[in-house]
Formats: C-alpha cells, sequence, structure tokens
C-alpha cells in the first residue's frame, strides 16, 4: 500500500502533532481532509497546508456524527489525533474529557464503519501505563491510568480492538510518548518543552514540578510521523505499539541541556510542588515497534531540540545563540 495514493482524514488536524502529520502527508503526495474545532488548536498550524491544492478542511466537531458522515467521503484511512489533551484539565473536568476522547472516538469509529474507511490510526499515550514501577514499560504490562485523560486513552484503545475484532475494522493504537517539536503550543496545558522555551524565550527561570528527578522519553515529532506512516503501510491491525525515542531524560537533566542549547543558563531553575495526576518515571520499550513496524527512531533528545528551536528561531524571527 502506497500512503501517497490514499486520501487520508487528520482530525485534530490544526493542533501540534494532526498539523505536522498533514504537512507531511501532503509532501509526499497524499489528498488530506483535516478537522478541527478549534477547542485547542490553531489555523496558523496549517498555514502551509491551507492553499494547497490537495487539502481540504472542515471545522467541525468530531462528537457530531452527521457532520463526520457528510465529510467521509471515499476516505481510506484516519489519522485520529483530536484529543482533550490535557492530564490537568482531564482532572478538573473529567467528563468533558470522557466526552471528547471516548464519545468522540466511538463516534468516528461508528462513522468509518458505514463508510468502508480502510483503516483509523489512533493516537493513544503513555498515560494508560500510569506509574507502575516496572520500566521500561512494555505494550502487554498492566495499564493503571492515574487520570481521566489516561482512563479514556485506555478506554479508546479497547474500542480500537473491539471494532478490529467485532466489525472487521482494520485499527492500530500507537501510545506516544511525550512528543515534542514545532507548532507545539506554549500554554500551561502543553508539553513541558514548549513552555520552557516560551520561558527561555521571555528570559526567565524553567519551572519544575516537582524535584526534577522525574523522567521522560520526549520522542521527536519526525520519529512519530514515521511511526504514522509505518502503521499506515503495515498490514497488522487491532494492534498496539509504544512509540517513544527509547531513551529517557530526567527532567532536570533536560531543563539544562535546554539552558545550555540556547547560551540561556544563567536563567536558572525553580521548583514547585509536584502537580497530582504527574507520572513519575515514563520510559518506552519501543522493541514491538522496531521489529513489526521496522520504525528507527532518528533523533536524539538533543538533536531533536536543535532542529525544534533552529525552526522556532526561523519561524519567529527569534535570535537565539542556538549551540
Ligand atoms: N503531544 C504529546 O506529547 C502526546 C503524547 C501522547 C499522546 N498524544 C495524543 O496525540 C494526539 C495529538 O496531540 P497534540 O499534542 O497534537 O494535541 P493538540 O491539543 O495540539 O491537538 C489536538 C487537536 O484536537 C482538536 N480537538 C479537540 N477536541 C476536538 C473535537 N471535539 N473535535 C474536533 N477536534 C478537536 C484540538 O482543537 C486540537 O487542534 C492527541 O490525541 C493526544 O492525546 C499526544
Amino acid at each position: 500500500m502506497k500512503i501517497k495514493d490514499k486520501r487520508i482524514l487528520v482530525t485534530g488536524a490544526a493542533g501540534f502533532i494532526g498539523s505536522n502529520l498533514t504537512h507531511y502527508l501532503l509532501e509526499l503526495g497524499a489528498n488530506i481532509v483535516g478537522i478541527d474545532n478549534f477547542f485547542n488548536g490553531r489555523l496558523e498550524n496549517l498555514d502551509e497546508a491551507l492553499n494547497h491544492k490537495n487539502f481540504q478542511f472542515h471545522k467541525g466537531d468530531i462528537r457530531d456524527f452527521n457532520f463526520l458522515l457528510d465529510i467521509f467521503k471515499d476516505i481510506d484511512i484516519i489519522y485520529h489525533e483530536a484529543a482533550f489533551t490535557s492530564v490537568p484539565q482531564s482532572i478538573k473536568m473529567p467528563e468533558s474529557c470522557n466526552d471528547v476522547n471516548i464519545n468522540g472516538t466511538l463516534n468516528l469509529l461508528n462513522a468509518s464503519r458505514k463508510r468502508d474507511v480502510e483503516k483509523i490510526i489512533f493516537a493513544s499515550s503513555s498515560a494508560v501505563y500510569g506509574d507502575t514501577p516496572t520500566l521500561p514499560k512494555k505494550e502487554e504490562m498492566s495499564r493503571i491510568p492515574i487520570s481521566p485523560y489516561g482512563v479514556s486513552k485506555l478506554t479508546c484503545e479497547s474500542y480500537m480492538q473491539v471494532f478490529h475484532h467485532v466489525y472487521g475494522l482494520n485499527t492500530i493504537s500507537l501510545r506516544y510518548f511525550n512528543v515534542f517539536g514545532p507548532k507545539q503550543q506554549d500554554s500551561p496545558y502543553s508539553g513541558v518543552i514548549a513552555i520552557w522555551l516560551g520561558q527561555i524565550i521571555k528570559n526567565e527561570s524553567l519551572i519544575i514540578f516537582g524535584d526534577g528527578n522525574q523522567s521522560r522519553d520526549f520522542t521527536y515529532i519526525k520519529d512519530v510521523i514515521q511511526a504514522n506512516i509505518l502503521a499506515a503501510e503495515n498490514k497488522l491491525s487491532g494492534e498496539i505499539f509504544n512509540i517513544g525515542a527509547g531513551s529517557p531524560i530526567k527532567l532536570l537533566d533536560l531543563a539544562k541541556l535546554m539552558l545550555k542549547l540556547t547560551n540561556k543558563e544563567e536563567l536558572g531553575i525553580i521548583y514547585d510542588p509536584p502537580r497530582p495526576g504527574d507520572i513519575i518515571h515514563s520510559f518506552a520499550d519501543i522493541s514491538k515497534a522496531i521489529e513489526i513496524l521496522k520504525f528507527q527512531p532518528k533523533y536524539t533528545q538533543e538533536q531533536g531540540l536543535r532542529d525544534y528551536f533552529q525552526w522556532f528561531c526561523k519561524k519567529y524571527k527569534f535570535d537565539l545563540k542556538i549551540k
């Protein structure tokens, strides 16, 4: 199967991962339909796509079944990125998280069945594992989420598998581990790297929640895109794959690395109390994706950070002296 000949729907197309995926797929020559309700996404993220002849955009909500049926015309593949994505927000508003993530995904699956979609690739999360002590995380390990967001992603994975077993729909879930890169928003609810870059730009100290010994398997967006392409091209269905860099870094070391790369070591680090729902350690065993999907992460965290900072400086005409 050649993805460039496909008509692809990207949900959450105006978000961080959805917009990067959209641009990459357009470059490959695919036809893309993007949807987003702008709950968190920005039209600006799609600036290069909006005038592309192979791109159509529809503002709408994945919870609106009739909207989905209307736009599902000859769709071959769906990349389902739309979601209520913030762990702290999901703790404040569990019903909203449940509604968007679970009801919205179920809607999408039902519409896909009705319209004979070939395959759905679902953006799941390392949050499904919760804080279980065993590391690295393997796909078959126990999953005990500690936030409504984690529960919603685990439930959606189960729906992906049920729709494969019961209705014969082709589905794959990719459990992303802390993705970072261009177009990620600097907001209190987004990834820590975008937030810290925002603090560096404003010449502020970097804020760490907790003692900084927590670790994460930060994964560069280009590697996540690679995994999504491989997942679409693979014939397997009903499967779940960890997608990470496979190399964890402590938050304190990451903060120091970001300050060093941007020549801003003098800004220093401030420690705030830990936040509920935050996992202490997260580290992906990616051997299943390597073996079956032939996934091979190409970016170390340092290479990813450099690539991201260079994009940022060019885009926003910002003069950071990147080391
Ligand atoms: N960024 C990460 O580190 C990470 C890690 C694990 C999993 N994920 C998952 O990857 C996917 C993409 O994440 P992201 O970082 O790009 O987040 P994002 O918030 O930038 O993108 C999500 C997009 O979905 C849209 N959306 C929200 N509710 C919607 C609705 N009801 N109907 C239509 N669109 C809606 C938002 O407006 C936004 O543009 C999400 O499913 C997220 O849970 C992300």
